[in-house]
């Protein structure tokens, strides 16, 4: 599955300093490259959105007509074959850059507000057409929270990609240049799992799928590979696993160093990711690795 980054306006395509060959782009170009990945084999697209404007409750994250809304629409109309993901999460729409509302009194995240506004997001992005939501917050009851209003607006076959296993880190820091997401104060360690707890990943993952999610994720990827291996060996359930920012930019530098080899490198790392037992990888390497997959020599 490939990550893509979504904005408003027409040829946009805005490198992302920290990654080189991913870039934001406007939803014509967007498509270009969508195109080109289903070309290549992959298998899905996950969008993330760049609304114009944040305000505190990241209400553009709901717009029916934000870039996400204006994507998934346009791939479905495009490119009906390709399963169409939507990141559903505040932090690319809140000016304070958190995944949820912020309490004023005390600067942190106010749980349980920020459940219906997720719930609000993903109801937008099951009436643009997505296949799968894929909430990336990590607040306590969001995947209840959002079956429920799938449920009550009769979207009960979009289905829930849940980022169950998200662990606080540094490997994030590319997407929120990317995503324009860094917090502007703080971090995200009081909603995201601390990195040392296999326990608690494992009781986040069941409580997702308690809740009702129908895939459970583990991210980043490389560090983790126990977590994706006891996931998918302690549930049963289809496990994704998300080779994030950090990762993706660690060997996308080195090879442009001529250090390593990018292509066996990226190989060797999405091979390990898939033996600890993923089903699924999201990875800014989707096109490359579809290519080479398929025989083909990977273009940029
Ligand atoms: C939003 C979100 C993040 C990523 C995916 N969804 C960043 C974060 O938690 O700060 C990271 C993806 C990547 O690093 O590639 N909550």
């Amino acid at each position: 599955m490939l990550p893509v980054f979504v904005r408003s306006g027409e040829r946009v395509r805005q490198p992302v300093e920290s990654m080189p060959g991913v870039h934001q782009t406007s939803v014509d170009e967007m498509l270009r490259d969508a195109e080109d990945a289903t070309a290549a084999g992959v298998g899905g697209i996950l969008l993330f959105g760049i609304p114009d404007h944040k305000d505190a409750v990241g209400s553009e994250a709901w717009n029916d007509d934000g870039p996400v809304q204006q994507a998934v629409r346009a791939l479905k109309r495009e490119l009906p074959q390709l399963v169409v993901i939507t990141d559903v999460c505040l932090c690319e729409y809140t000016d304070h850059g958190h995944c949820g509302v912020v309490r004023r009194a005390t600067g942190d995240v106010d749980n349980d507000a920020t459940l219906e506004l997720l719930a609000r997001e993903a109801v937008s992005h099951a009436r643009a057409g997505a296949d799968i939501v894929a909430p990336s917050d990590m607040m306590d009851g969001r995947v209840a929270a959002i079956r429920r209003a799938l449920d009550e607006h009769h979207f009960t076959d979009t289905a829930i990609l849940s980022y169950a296993a998200k662990f606080a880190g540094p490997f994030y820091g590319p997407f929120r240049e990317a995503a324009e997401s860094t917090p502007q104060f703080g971090d995200r360690r009081s909603y995201q799992i601390d990195a040392g707890n296999a326990e608690e990943a494992l009781r986040e993952v069941w409580l997702d799928i308690e809740e009702g999610a129908d895939m459970v994720m583990v991210k980043p990827a490389s560090p983790f590979l126990d977590i994706i291996h006891r996931v998918k060996h302690e549930t049963g359930y289809p496990v994704a696993a998300y080779q994030v920012s950090g990762e993706f930019a660690m060997i996308r530098a080195a090879a442009d160093k001529g250090w390593i080899d990018c292509e066996r490198v990226m190989m060797e790392s999405l091979l390990g990711i898939r033996r600890a037992g993923a089903d699924v990888i999201i990875t800014y390497f989707a096109r490359e690795a579809a290519r080479l997959l398929a025989g083909n020599s990977p273009g940029r």
